[in-house]
């Protein structure tokens, strides 16, 4: 990426890429949430800006076309992001903004690749980008406006605090999941 590249231009072709005005409204959604944990945390709002705004350039990618195109780099891919392909959308967001967006800034495309699992370590930028994505304002659950808050706080309390929440309504899924498959 150039020195310059421009936010405008950046935007104008993400959401060209993106080609769904749902997907790219949450994306600029999370590039201006990331951009205010930046400012109050002193990470450079520029990244957060821009990682914010590409972190979902494969989320809408069919099942297929994640291991395609995930087999195609030679990502390894493991059981459960076989059985769960969106779990890939991650890494290959992070390679498309290098190849299609000229993204080479390892810090901007790591938040890319860890926004959705928050894998250790998380940088101050993972930690801004990962959040900005799970509490942007048109998430819909109870705990958003105080998770929010806890991280404009405490960057990492609140990454602690949401990854936590996180874990459990996924364990309330699989539980949920599990006794529907006993019952049946
Ligand atoms: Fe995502
Ligand atoms: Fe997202």
């Amino acid at each position: 990426m150039s020195r310059n590249a421009s936010y405008t231009q950046l935007a104008r072709d993400a959401r060209a890429y993106i080609g769904q005005d749902h997907r790219y409204a949450h994306s600029v959604r999370v590039a201006r949430c990331a951009e205010l944990l930046a400012r109050r945390h002193g990470v450079e709002t520029r990244k957060a800006r821009f990682a914010g705004l590409l972190h979902d350039l494969a989320r809408l990618y069919s099942p297929q076309r994640l291991i395609a195109e995930s087999e195609a780099r030679g990502f390894y891919i493991s059981r459960v992001e076989r059985e769960h392909p969106v779990l890939l959308h991650a890494r290959l967001g992070a390679a498309i903004a290098r190849e299609r967006f000229g993204i080479n800034d390892p810090e901007i495309l790591s938040a890319i690749e860890k926004h959705t699992t928050g894998a250790e370590p998380m940088s101050p930028l993972d930690a801004v980008v990962y959040l900005a994505d799970s509490l942007e304002p048109e998430r819909r659950f109870s705990e958003r406006q105080e998770l929010w808050e806890l991280a404009m706080r405490d960057l990492f309390g609140g990454l602690r605090e949401t990854l936590a929440l996180s874990a459990r309504r996924r364990a309330e899924k699989s539980a949920r999941a599990a006794e529907a498959a006993a019952s049946s």
